[in-house]
């Protein structure tokens, strides 16, 4: 599914804005996740970390975990991913491994393939989930349709 430029420019700005809610003392790595759904709702996370390091939740994982809170399975047609424009060498932010598996449970729910817009720096990389997490372990393997 084609994002229009100006629907996928507002979908970034909400990523970038719940990035600046992020909770990310130990990393000081702000990172904001928008999910757009077919009915155009807009739903987003921001990382979360913890003391205990390890426990810390990314953006993604968050705004996936917010979704399903609020009943949402499946519908996905787009992600954006930011990060600091300060940090690391500018590259687009992708998904972390976790991340790209839970982006696929709400993804094949609905049986889309989301296109994940990885902001960087300089450029916005547009990858279908599917790139980024090929031959994927989802819910058909455990309850075949
Ligand atoms: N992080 C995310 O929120 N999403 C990703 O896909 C990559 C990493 C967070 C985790 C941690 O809080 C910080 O970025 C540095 O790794």
């Amino acid at each position: 599914m084609r994002i229009p430029d100006e629907q996928k420019e507002a979908l970034i700005a909400s990523a970038r804005a719940a990035g600046e809610k992020a909770y990310a003392p130990y990393s000081d790595y702000q990172v904001g996740a928008a999910l757009l759904f077919d009915d155009g709702a807009v739903i987003t996370g921001s990382n979360v970390e913890n003391a205990s390091y390890g426990l810390s939740l990314c953006a993604e994982t968050n705004a996936v975990a917010k979704a399903m809170n609020e009943g949402r399975r499946g519908g996905l047609v787009a992600v954006a991913v930011t990060g600091p424009l300060n940090k690391g060498d500018g590259a687009p932010i992708t998904p972390c491994g976790r991340c790209r598996q839970m982006l696929n449970e709400i993804a094949q729910l609905g049986n889309t393939d989301p296109i994940i817009f990885c902001v960087g720096k300089n450029e916005v990389r547009s990858v279908p989930l599917s790139e980024l997490l090929p031959h994927a372990f989802g819910p058909a393997h455990l309850n075949p349709s």
